[in-house]
């Protein structure tokens, strides 16, 4: 796989067959940080005392090694849950071989293909490995505050924009939960409201277009 530097710095790689790569070039760390930690509101949710996220097409867990540096910044006795959903182990291991500037991120290089939890202080970080529309039958009720929906763009793999994925999504969404995506396409957010859920524009960081935000309520 072909390693990509990005414009902060950050690593990344182009997916071979797809051709495309796995964060926007205008910056890997700085697209998790602002298309999803921020519009999650993590740094909000941390000030409760527990944040539950759901790290959708995980790769190398940029986005949610990003949401674990701000909210142990914010409150240093936060308890996180963290569940990743990935179907590919060879992006996995390549946690091994980037260096992003998160500080949480060392701590993912603990997750291998033959080790898919751990927890350290009060965070737990467990990958489900295996394909997103099955994973995800596996998942709660109303359980997560977050979810960093990040799969390949609508164009390459249209099926996991489906609205029978983001009804799942709003089944484990608790009523206040937000989950950000980079995607401001059409077809993404008529399924999400086919799914019952809410839209607005995202941030509009990096790669053309806001992301969108969905919820549960108006
Ligand atoms: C744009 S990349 C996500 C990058 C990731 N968030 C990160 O921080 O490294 C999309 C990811 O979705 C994964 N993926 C693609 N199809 C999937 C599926 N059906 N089920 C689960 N994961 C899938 C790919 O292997 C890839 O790692």
């Amino acid at each position: 796989m072909k390693k990509i530097i990005t414009a902060d710095k950050s690593e990344t790689f182009l997916h071979p067959l797809l051709q495309e790569s796995y964060h926007s070039h205008t910056g890997a760390v700085e697209e998790s940080l602002k298309k999803f930690v921020e519009p999650c509101k993590i740094k909000e949710l941390a000030k409760t005392g527990s944040v539950k996220i759901l790290d959708m097409f995980f790769g190398m867990g940029y986005n949610s090694s990003m949401a674990v540096s701000v909210a142990l910044k914010e409150n240093p006795d936060c308890v996180v849950e963290v569940i990743g959903v990935e179907n590919d182990s060879k992006i996995v291991e390549k946690i091994q071989s980037v260096n992003p500037d998160i500080h949480f991120f060392n701590n993912y290089k603990k997750i291998t293909k033959n080790n898919l939890s751990f927890t350290t202080g009060n965070v737990t970080v467990t990958l489900l490995l295996g394909d997103a529309q099955e994973q995800v039958k596996h998942l709660q009720d109303s359980h997560f505050d977050a979810i960093f929906y990040d799969p390949f763009s609508p164009k390459k793999q249209p099926e996991v924009w489906s609205k029978e994925l983001f009804a799942e999504m709003a089944r484990v969404m608790e009523r206040t939960a937000i989950l950000a995506t980079y995607s401001c396409a059409r077809m993404v957010r008529e399924n999400m409201a086919a799914a019952g859920l809410f839209w607005n524009d995202g941030p509009k960081v990096g790669r053309r277009g806001p992301g969108t935000v969905a919820t549960k309520w108006a």
